[in-house]
């Protein structure tokens, strides 16, 4: 029977988690389950920038791979390919949990659920940076800006421009603060007049899922007769984007291992 495969969490990582394990595990199937789906998520929020350096607090780096270069090295490639908009065939079961997840129902799971790792897992190590944006539509812009200081920034994107952005550590408000929006509009305003004109003007809050380091990892889960693989990947703070394939592709490769130690459950009688 075909190894089947939960990936819980459907914002950027555990969407991209569940296209590498589909592309480089042909004979499964994904199911992603989640409470939430775009545009209600933190990958939502974000403005989607490359950003080689780290923050303080967040080495923002998965010890097990070079998450950022493999992702730069990828995006570039599909930047450079005509697929660049096409890319989105995969087919996955996508389902909303009502009463948590029936562990029979899958033979490995994957966690890939943000800040909510921290009441899901019982990580306390994950805690919020709480992080709030304007979305605007102002067509026009098509270079983005970024103030020395990095919080002040303007980004052009497909549908509209996002204005950032705040650094909140350990503040879970997902309620916008309204002197904050204006305090973002009137900068933005400074660095980039035009935006006076800006239309249809809307705050998203996120929280950034920090953590020392992202966590990737393999862990087995044992209730009574029954173990369940289950592979980690979440805690990518302010760098989900610059990181997303990097560690999809780690998550990947473990959840290969989980299926070989799966098909082979016995391997005492090696010995
Ligand atoms: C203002 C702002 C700007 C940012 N800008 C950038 C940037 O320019 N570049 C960059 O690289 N990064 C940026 N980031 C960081 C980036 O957004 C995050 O690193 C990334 O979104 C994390 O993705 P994720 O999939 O782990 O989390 P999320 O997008 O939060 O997804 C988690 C998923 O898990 C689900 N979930 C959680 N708990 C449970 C549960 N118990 N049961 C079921 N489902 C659950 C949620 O519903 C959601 O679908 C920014 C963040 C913010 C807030
Ligand atoms: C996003 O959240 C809003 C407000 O809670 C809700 O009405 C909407 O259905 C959600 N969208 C999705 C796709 O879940
Ligand atoms: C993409 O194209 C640029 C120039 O157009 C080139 O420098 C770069 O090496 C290419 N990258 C990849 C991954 O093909
Ligand atoms: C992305 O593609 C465009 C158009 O082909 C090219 O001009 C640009 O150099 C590419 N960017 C990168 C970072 O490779
Ligand atoms: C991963 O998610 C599953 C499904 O929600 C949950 O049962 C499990 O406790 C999580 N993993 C760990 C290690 O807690
Ligand atoms: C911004 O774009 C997203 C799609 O990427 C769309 O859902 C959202 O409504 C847009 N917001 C504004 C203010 O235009
Ligand atoms: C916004 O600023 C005003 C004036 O400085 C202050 O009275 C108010 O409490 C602030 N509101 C919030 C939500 O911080």
């Amino acid at each position: 029977m075909l190894p089947r495969i939960a990936v819980i969490g459907a914002g950027l990582i555990g969407l991209s988690t569940a296209v590498c394990i589909s592309e480089t595990i042909p004979r499964c199937s994904v199911t992603i389950i989640s409470d939430e789906f775009t545009p209600n998520t933190t990958s939502d929020v974000a403005a989607g920038m490359l950003i080689p350096h780290t923050y303080p607090g967040e080495l923002n780096f998965c010890l097990a791979c070079s998450c950022k270069v493999q992702t730069f090295d990828y995006l570039f490639a599909i930047n450079n390919s005509s697929e660049a908009l096409s890319n989105c065939q995969e087919v996955f079961h996508i389902s909303i949990p009502q009463t948590g997840i029936n562990r029979n129902d899958y033979d490995i799971v994957v966690n890939c659920t943000g800040i909510g790792s921290r009441e899901l897992i019982g990580d306390l190590k994950i805690y919020p940076v709480r992080g709030q944006v304007l979305k605007v539509h102002a067509p026009w812009l098509n270079h983005f800006i970024r103030d020395p200081d990095g919080l002040s920034y303007i980004y052009p994107g497909i549908h509209n421009v996002t204005l950032g952005e705040t650094r909140e550590k350990d503040s879970w408000n997902l309620s916008p603060d309204p002197n904050i929006s204006k305090d973002i509009f009137d900068k933005c305003c400074a660095l980039e007049p035009s935006l006076q004109k800006a239309q249809d003007i809307k705050v998203r809050v996120g929280l950034r899922p920090a953590r020392l380091a992202v966590r990737l990892q393999k862990e087995i889960l044992v209730q009574g007769e029954k173990k369940l693989p289950v592979v980690h990947n979440y805690g990518h703070g302010s760098g989900g984007f610059s990181m997303h394939w990097g560690t999809a592709k780690e998550a990947a490769r473990l959840v290969g291992e989980c299926i070989a130690t799966l098909q082979d459950p016995l391997p005492k009688a090696k010995l």
